[in-house]
């Protein structure tokens, strides 16, 4: 078994010649939400998806905040070197390849999926971030993500994610080499169709 204490599911590729998929749930999750996603936007791709492991109320995160939108970056620092390790050791146990793994994160998943970029780009290879938003407020490395594709789906009627944060964002993971794709859809913070259609086309699916 993976070292680290995440409760996860992992469902076996049917069609090896597609990318596996890291699914990364937002607050009050767990690790089924997003299987319908991962199976709509890349039907036969492995599935790794681990359950957050923070309580904030019950509501599952993968790491604490103080506030809505306010963030403790050592908190986020220990969290994301925590959910790296786990990924390297699960990737390992089910014969995945980190370097071919997508993140598809949506809200709290798509912040530590956008962290892990920042700070561990070696446990995934690139990431769909859907309303993603501001949390560690540093650049990538320099050459740190050259050759990684990220797509960011924001909304532009989202009232949890300024309409400067996915730029902002963009403009961080660039910095490490990233060729970054941002789509502002009409859209709250909830994930809509449109979503599922703007993952589908940047995997060219
Ligand atoms: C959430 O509700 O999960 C926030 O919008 C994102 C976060 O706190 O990471």
């Amino acid at each position: 078994m993976p070292r680290a204490a995440y409760h996860y599911r992992f469902d076996e590729a049917t069609d090896p010649a597609r990318p596996p998929l890291l699914l990364l749930h937002g607050t009050g999750g767990d690790e089924n939400d997003l299987v319908r996603l991962g199976r709509a936007i890349s039907p036969g791709s492995a599935l790794l998806s681990p359950r957050g492991d923070v309580s904030e109320g019950g509501a599952l995160r993968f790491f604490a905040r103080l506030a809505e939108g306010v963030f403790d970056s050592a908190e986020v620092i220990r969290r994301t070197n925590a959910l790296a390790d786990f990924i390297l050791s699960a990737c390992q146990h089910h014969k995945l390849e980190p370097r071919q793994l997508i993140a598809v994160g949506f809200s709290n998943g798509a912040n530590i999926a956008a962290s892990l970029l920042q700070l561990r780009p070696e446990a995934i290879d690139g990431a769909i971030l859907i309303r993603s938003m501001i949390v560690l407020d540093q650049p990538a490395a320099p050459g740190s993500l050259v050759g990684r594709r990220v797509l960011l789906a924001n909304g532009n009627v989202d009232p949890l994610v300024p309409l400067d944060q996915p730029p902002r964002l963009a403009a961080h993971l660039q910095a490490g080499g990233a060729e970054v794709t941002v789509k502002m859809l009409d859209a709250s913070h909830g994930l809509t169709p449109q979503d599922v259609a703007a993952a589908q086309a940047w995997l060219g699916n």
